[in-house]
């Protein structure tokens, strides 16, 4: 068992995004596994740098499914993405700029919860929209064949 699981609970029925959320969390594992082995600093910085730039690219296909689908949520959605991206980055900002190398903990535990909240939220409900598209695409394409 890592420091976060995830589960069913956690899916958004898109096994793209499932797989993205699945890589986040095991991401975030390694983070804490390295932060509580007390890693060196540029150690602990790589896999940091790792996770951010997965959230990062994570919510960048999110958006882009989001929009190809025209998805009224989108732009509540987005905002909330940036939001959490400042965040991630204000944190990045003081890892490298401080001497405390148990920091990345306290992330872990941060991101932990941003992302159940997050995940849980504003992902949920892309999730039935998305698919009732599917299924509509589905439709669609038996009628013409
Ligand atoms: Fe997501
Ligand atoms: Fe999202």
């Amino acid at each position: 068992m890592g420091y976060v699981d995830w589960s069913e609970k956690y899916t958004v029925h898109d096994p793209v995004m499932d797989g993205h959320h699945q890589e986040i969390f095991r991401i975030i594992n390694d983070l804490h596994s390295a932060a509580l082995a007390r890693h060196g600093k540029d150690m602990l910085g790589l896999t940091l740098a790792k996770l951010i730039e997965y959230i990062q690219s994570h919510f960048t296909a999110e958006e882009t499914v989001m929009r190809s689908h025209a998805y009224p949520g989108y732009p509540a959605h987005k905002a909330a993405h940036e939001k959490l991206m400042r965040k991630v980055h204000e944190f990045d900002h003081a890892f490298r700029h401080s001497t405390e190398v148990a920091a990345p903990e306290v992330f872990a535990f941060l991101v932990k919860e941003w992302l159940f909240n997050h995940i849980l939220g504003m992902d949920m409900d892309y999730a039935p929209y998305l698919a009732r598209r599917h299924a509509l695409a589905k439709d669609t394409l038996v009628f013409s064949v």
